[in-house]
């Protein structure tokens, strides 16, 4: 593809976790598991667009509509002449809506995948001009040179309640982990979803038309295409439930019976009721979200919420 005069794609060719020794050791387990960062292949990725868009998945709207309201409050408390690093391309109209307000001078999208990120350099480029884009293929998780005036104000962008994907220990180490990056009077934007009554967090899980259900089911799928696996995903029932304690929603396939499956001539045998944890999605209160955040390093300088107070934009400054 060819990039526009005013976009850059620096390719620091990382290497994925391997699908393979990921799905190995996760099933060897008492408690078999299977990284929730499998879930987006082609399908997978197709599916998740499609949770965005159902009645009951509020978080991707609710973000947006946040976003959209809270623009000129933001771009205010950023600052102008701002270098925007954005981990993981989430959706194109999300950081439309936060550039549309922010005075940015270099927008960094970051991402393990090029086809993503040439698509999001399409759209951005499309829309604003003039704004300088320099794109970093790599894994945002590890350390990577971030391109662009290091003497900008560095302002990070990491919506869609990703940051929920870890567990709260390792959302702390991974903020922490950004101070040196983002550098002193660096900000970060997180998106976080709340805790809320179980049936609203519940219904976004278990949605009505089963969109939710497939995409689960999509990873033993994916593993059937890609390392000869012998799955009868029809024989794995989808559940999804929140688990007050641990403050997040947890999912898992659950066998419907006793089964054995083969994956690369290595056989997994499961009980009937036996689950595979396929993901942990933490929800959180605003004041544990920003507790969170001091405790990583930052002063929670704002944290915004939808009217019905079901999701949370949270603008952190790093500590001196
Ligand atoms: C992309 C991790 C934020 O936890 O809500 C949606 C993924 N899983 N439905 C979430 C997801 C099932 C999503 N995150």
């Amino acid at each position: 593809m060819k990039l526009p005069p005013n976009a850059a794609l620096h390719d620091h060719s990382p290497t994925p976790v391997s699908f393979r020794e990921a799905v190995f050791e996760g099933l060897r387990k008492s408690q078999k598991t299977l990284p929730c960062q499998f879930f987006y292949d082609a399908r997978g990725s197709e599916l998740f667009e499609q949770i965005c868009a159902l009645p009951e998945y509020y978080p991707t709207r609710t973000e947006l509509g946040i976003l959209e309201s809270i623009g000129p409050e933001l771009g205010e408390r950023v600052g102008a002449g701002v270098r925007l690093i954005e981990f993981g391309c989430g959706s194109s109209r999300k950081v439309v809506a936060v550039l549309q307000e922010m005075d940015v001078s270099t927008y960094v999208p970051v991402d393990i995948s090029h086809s993503a990120l040439q698509g999001l350099i399409r759209d951005v480029t499309k829309r604003f001009d003039d704004l300088e884009v320099q794109a970093v293929c790599a894994d945002f998780t590890r350390e990577f040179d971030v391109p662009g005036d290091d003497d900008a104000r560095t302002v990070g962008f990491y919506p869609g309640s990703t940051i929920g994907n870890f567990s709260p220990s390792a959302a702390e180490e991974f903020l922490g982990g950004l101070r040196p990056l983002l550098g002193p009077g660096g900000m970060i934007i997180v998106g976080v979803d709340l805790v809320k009554p179980t049936d609203v967090i519940e219904d976004a899980y278990n949605d009505s038309a089963g969109v939710t259900a497939a995409f689960n089911r999509n990873l033993l799928e994916r593993i059937n295409r890609e390392l000869d696996g012998t799955f009868r995903p029809e024989q794995f029932e989808h559940l999804a439930f929140f688990n007050r304690d641990e403050g997040r929603i947890e999912m898992h396939l659950v066998s419907r019976r006793a089964q054995s499956v083969e994956i690369d001539g290595e056989i997994f045998n499961f009980s009937e009721g036996e689950t595979i944890h396929t993901e942990n999605s933490h929800k959180y209160s605003l004041e544990g979200f920003k507790a969170l955040a001091r405790r990583a390093g930052f002063e929670a300088l704002e944290a915004w919420t939808d009217a019905r107070d079901l999701f949370s934009v949270h603008l952190l400054r790093v500590c001196s």
